[in-house]
């Protein structure tokens, strides 16, 4: 199944603190997003990825993509305020026909073979999700008194890529601009719209990069992969 990818990399990297984005962190000797581009870039069913990016960061990352010649790319596109604003910009650009995949610059360690059930769920129920079981227990609290036990067992900690017909994306989007809503992610704005989203299982090694902790987690990761 066909489709385009939408790469927002327009954040700051704040929480991990290496005052610039995170994305051009090195790992492996690739700067993070690079590792991002190219599972999409090596992906047959990919047809074109628009990479989303700060003002600030343009230049440099455009450098960046054209050395390691990266050539999906379909369109740089200008970010905003907000992650939703970032992929809103590319959202607009995208014609109706394709399958749409939302995937963070900031998650690395996706792997080609998870992308076709994804994509194939997002054609058939609309949109879908990467997902993967909550290990922890989760508990709600106030102030620092628990209210409530979550039941753990109906409780997924959702990933990227998420994976939407356009048409469906666009009009989620539309109505959170309008409503001035600010969602965490690209499916809940479709949940508001009452449509229904799919959760395909995914790994627990398609960490987000975050916090510099994550850092160590993904050096494991790599080791890991490297020995196999
Ligand atoms: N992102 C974006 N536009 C924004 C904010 C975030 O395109 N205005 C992107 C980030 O570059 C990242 C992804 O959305 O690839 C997930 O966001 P997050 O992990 O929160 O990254 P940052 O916003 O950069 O980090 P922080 O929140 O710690 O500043
Ligand atoms: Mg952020």
């Amino acid at each position: 199944m066909a489709y385009e990818v939408i790469i927002p990399a327009a954040g700051q990297g704040k929480r991990m603190g290496l005052g610039k984005n995170k994305l051009f962190l090195e790992i492996e000797g690739l700067p993070v997003f690079i590792h991002t581009l190219q599972v999409f870039e090596k992906d047959n069913n990919c047809d074109g990825i628009w990479l989303v990016v700060s003002a600030q960061d343009k230049k440099e990352m455009q450098s960046i993509v054209e050395k390691y010649g990266v050539k999906k790319i379909r369109g740089i596109v200008e970010g905003g305020k907000e992650r939703q604003n970032s992929v809103f910009h590319a959202v607009k650009k995208i014609s109706n026909q394709t399958i749409v995949l939302v995937h963070d610059a900031a998650r690395p360690f996706i792997q080609v073979e998870q992308l076709a059930r994804l994509t194939e769920a997002a054609e058939e129920k609309g949109a879908a999700v990467l997902a993967v079981p909550i290990k922890d227990t989760v508990k709600k609290v106030e102030g620092d008194l628990v209210v409530e036990t979550v039941e753990r067992s109906s409780l997924w900690a959702i990933q990227t890529p998420q994976a939407f017909r356009v048409s469906i994306l666009k009009e989620a989007h539309e109505k959170a601009e309008l409503d001035t809503s600010l969602g965490t992610d690209d499916a809940s704005l479709v949940e508001r719209l009452g449509l229904p989203v799919q959760i395909i299982e995914g790994n627990y090694d398609n960490i987000k990069l975050t916090t510099p902790e994550d850092i160590y987690f993904a050096e494991a990761i790599i080791t890991k992969r490297r020995n196999k």
